[in-house]
């Protein structure tokens, strides 16, 4: 039997899929890229907003074609459905399963798709089982799942719950297989090593073991610096409010953990702030991201930004773009508001026009695409360390990344990916560097 898993979303999605491919693999399923090779697609889907939950109904009718062609393949839609679109793609997927209770999966679908007997991973938390990771240097380890913030906007909490936090023996366990697999054979050590860790949640900075709550965030990102190996470890997703000075002091002082932070305000504007359920100011931002740089000076800051929330008026935009002229992020993911059924700000009218949200848009992609330029220019001439991600298809170039997160593409031989390299910067872009690959192209530290 052989399986292909569609993944849509964030990267908590993708560690899902990676716990899914375990469960599949110990019931004999095969893995397969081709998707018209599969006898089991599982697609693994996202809400966050509207367009996301557009693109299954467009997957689906391209299902439905393969299954005229294929009269064995079944089909799993797991990852993060709302209520209210359970029902419609009832019709549409052989079976409808909830992530959290993938260690029961096998009795669900061995029954209704093949009356087999039941997988032999037993697990209370879906997140202790072991992944079957994607990428052979790049380990994501979830350390929470679901959030209690209720932004309002968000359909996290209603879809994956309230936080509940992973026991941090249970992390550092996970996280330690990863960065020592194949230490024992030489060959497999330099292939096979995970050198980039990414600690996942949706709250990261509202962490605290279960079973010993004097661990939050911060004490846990020292313990997984503290691992043995060589590798640099990032996280995502912290939020405004609770970025405790002991977080900014472990940051600045770990030496794997990476001048890079992903730190969402979402709006420039106090009064949308509040009706998005945000509880910090601009002010309190600003401060916030004034003693990170000055802990940390070279950090890569990117942000997270919804415009045309309902009611967002011109001149409250207007203070997202004097945000924006000020902090100079590095990096922006901008998102047009979607209203998302259940949530607070589906009660409110979503009156602002998609084109005037799509004005909004441009006009902050436009500075950032200036301020990310003058970041980027800082790098002109300097050598820094890359992790070497994957080929550009067709041209021999190389992407990979800096430890500030900056995107790199330099010429290069496959033989690199996966392995750190010093890359001398030659173009600075707005949304990347060009370098060159040093002789003694190996940071020797490193790999
Ligand atoms: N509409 C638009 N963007 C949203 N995001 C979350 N919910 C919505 C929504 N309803 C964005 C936020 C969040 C990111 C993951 O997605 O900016 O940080
Ligand atoms: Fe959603 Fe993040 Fe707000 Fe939680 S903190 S509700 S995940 S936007």
């Amino acid at each position: 039997m052989k399986y292909h898993i569609i993944t849509f979303g964030c990267q908590m999605n993708k560690s899902d899929s990676e716990r899914i491919a375990t469960i599949l693999e110990d019931r004999g399923y095969k893995s397969v890229s081709e998707i018209n090779e599969a006898d089991l697609i599982v697609v693994n889907m996202c809400s966050v907003r509207q367009s996301a939950v557009d693109r299954i109904f467009g997957l689906s009718q391209k299902l439905a074609k393969l299954k005229t062609q294929n009269s064995k393949l079944k089909t799993i839609l797991t990852g993060c459905i709302l209520k209210s679109d359970r029902q419609k793609f009832t019709k549409k997927f052989d079976l409808i399963l909830d992530i959290k209770n993938l260690p029961n999966w096998p009795k669900n679908f061995d029954y209704k798709i093949h009356h087999g007997e039941i997988c032999n991973i037993r697990c209370e938390n879906y997140l202790n089982i072991q992944p079957k990771y994607q990428n052979n240097f790049r380990a994501f380890v979830p350390i929470s799942n679901g959030c209690n913030n209720f932004c309002s906007y968000c359909v996290v909490p209603f879809i994956r719950g309230s936080l509940v936090c992973r026991d941090h023996q249970e992390i550092l366990k996970e996280t330690k297989k990863a960065i020592q697999r194949g230490l024992n054979s030489i060959r497999k050590a330099i292939s096979n090593r995970a050198r980039e860790i990414w600690l996942l949640g949706q709250n990261v900075n509202d962490y605290q073991s279960p079973t010993n709550l004097s661990i939050n965030f911060a004490k846990l990102l020292q313990m997984v610096n503290d691992i043995l190996g060589n590798f640099w470890l990032r996280f995502t997703t912290p939020n405004p409010q609770n970025f405790s000075d002991e977080l900014i002091e472990t940051m600045a002082k770990c030496e794997k953990v990476t001048p890079y932070l992903n730190l969402p305000v979402q709006s420039g504007d106090n009064k949308i702030l509040r009706k998005m359920n945000r509880p910090y100011t601009i002010e309190d931002y600003k401060n916030l991201v004034k003693k990170i740089r000055k802990k940390i000076p070279d950090i890569t800051l990117s942000t997270d930004i919804i415009v045309g929330f309902p009611r967002e008026t011109k001149k409250q935009f207007e203070n997202t773009v004097k945000l924006f002229r000020e902090i100079k992020f590095d990096m922006a993911y901008i998102a047009k508001y979607s209203p998302r059924p259940g949530t607070a700000g589906a009660e409110l009218k979503d009156n602002v026009s998609l084109p005037e949200k799509e004005k909004r848009y441009k006009i902050l992609t436009e500075i950032l695409k200036e301020t990310a330029l003058e970041k980027n220019k800082k790098y002109l001439g300097k050598e820094v360390e890359v992790l070497v991600d994957e080929p550009v298809p067709k041209n021999g170039f190389l992407i990979g990344k800096t430890k500030t997160y900056k995107t790199l593409k330099f010429a290069g031989p496959k033989n690199l990916i996966g392995q750190f390299v010093k890359v001398e910067i030659i173009d600075a872009l707005p949304w990347g560097l060009k370098g060159e690959l040093k002789k003694n192209k190996k940071c020797q530290h490193l790999s």
